[in-house]
């Protein structure tokens, strides 16, 4: 049997945390020889979701440095790639989203004319330097792709805006809801001591995350000025916040926000545990992409530290607040989702316009009726 060469491609934390069950689902399917390529532009932090699901990468380029700019990611991921591309000579490649590794590993392929397949692909805010450099990476790789994957119709509408071919979008949902539905448990209990200290019953838990490059400076400054306000005014919260590895995040935090009452700096935390954190918390504020689609499907009310979203799903279906960057919005939003019971009954609703668990199962069925070995067209998310 003629079986499919697939290279995935990643190399960030939420990039393996939405690549690791598409990964799970093509490994166990024999018409996939799948194999792994890490460029490790994060370290740790992807280290810790291959072990969680257990992916031993086949090739592993290792770029990652501290204090890397965007073109010594591009540049070394580019060259990293070609040497495998030409080892392996896959029959397509699959990236994810809009980081740097992705741009650039699509551009390689690209390069060797190997056909690209893009998973989260048409996601738009329509600022090209917010989310920054995400919005243009995630643009590049669209139009470096042969095959898109789209999480929600509006994404394929936005594609096709763009002059992409219909023929090859599929919407599939998230794999972002596969992978949260593995690890998210109701009887779940932390190792970690302060987590399992905290009274979940009567405390309301803000889970904090920041680490955009857009924000780094005033705006950054701003949020977490705004955030010890909100933790000091209301005695009932306390502040969760497991730290990006950048050094520029982890030395704004603890300036503005070290030594406060009530609130916690600490390291990034497994997936598992921090997937379990947000379904035990209060509220989240964040500026990250993968938190935005996960808390909404646990019921959480999200205010979203950025100025605009390309994940406009969840804020018409009214769970997600995007609130900008400005310290006295940030505060606004936050404290009324807190003091006022109604307002936040009325916010904290489980919604899922992201994915049903099925995206994985999609993406695999359609790499199998493109290559000619499924003979059925795919049932896509609505
Ligand atoms: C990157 C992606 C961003 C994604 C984010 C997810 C780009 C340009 N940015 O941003 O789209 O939202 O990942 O978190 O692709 N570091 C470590 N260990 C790690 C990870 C990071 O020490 O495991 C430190 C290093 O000093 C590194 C710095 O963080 O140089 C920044 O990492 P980088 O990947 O350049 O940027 P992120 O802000 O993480
Ligand atoms: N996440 C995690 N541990 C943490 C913080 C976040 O596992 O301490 C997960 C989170 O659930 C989501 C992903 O990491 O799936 C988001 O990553 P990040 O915010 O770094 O990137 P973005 O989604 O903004 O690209």
């Amino acid at each position: 049997m003629n079986r499919i060469k697939v290279l995935t491609v990643f190399g960030t934390r939420p990039e393996a945390i939405k690549m690791a069950p598409l990964i799970k689902e093509m490994k166990s399917r024999e018409e996939f020889d799948c194999k792994v390529l890490v460029t490790a532009q994060h370290r740790e932090m992807l280290d810790s979701v291959l072990k969680l699901f257990n992916i031993e990468p086949d090739f592993d380029l290792n770029i990652m440095t501290h204090g890397q700019t965007i073109t010594d990611i591009t540049s070394r991921v580019l060259y990293g790639c070609e040497e495998v591309l030409d080892k392996y000579t896959p029959d397509v490649i699959l990236v994810h989203g809009d980081t740097t590794t992705t741009f650039a590993a699509s551009l390689a392929a690209f390069y060797k004319k190997i056909p690209v397949g893009h998973i989260e692909a048409g996601l738009r805010s329509e600022n090209m330097y917010s989310p920054y450099p995400e919005e243009m990476n995630r643009r590049l790789t669209g139009r470096l792709s042969t095959y898109h994957f789209s999480p929600t119709k509006t994404n394929r509408e936005n594609l096709v805006r763009e002059d992409i071919s219909t023929k090859n979008i599929v919407v599939t949902g998230n794999t972002v809801i596969d992978a949260l539905l593995q690890v998210v448990k109701k009887d779940y209990e932390f190792e970690d001591e302060m987590l399992k200290s905290i009274d979940f019953e009567n405390k309301k838990v803000i889970l904090l995350t920041c680490h955009r490059r857009e924000n780094w400076g005033e705006p950054m400054e701003e949020i977490f000025r705004a955030v010890k306000s909100i933790v000091k005014e209301n005695p009932d919260t306390h502040l969760i916040f497991p730290m990006h590895l950048n050094p520029i995040v982890r030395d704004a935090a603890k300036s503005i926000l070290g030594d406060s009452d009530r609130i916690s700096l600490i390291e990034p935390l497994d997936y598992e545990p921090f997937a379990n954190l947000m379904a035990k918390s209060y509220l989240l504020l964040t500026d990250s992409g993968g938190v935005q689609e996960e808390a909404p499907a646990l019921g959480k009310p999200v205010v979203v530290l950025r100025t605009e979203t390309e994940r406009p799903e969840a804020v018409e279906a009214g769970t997600v607040k995007v609130a900008g960057v400005k310290e006295e919005k940030v505060y606004q939003i936050s404290d009324r989702l807190i003091r006022d019971k109604s307002y936040y009954e009325s916010v904290a609703n489980a919604v899922n316009p992201y994915g049903d668990g099925k995206a994985s199962i999609r993406i695999a069925d359609y790499l199998l009726y493109k290559f000619g070995i499924l003979n059925k067209e795919i049932d896509e998310f609505k």
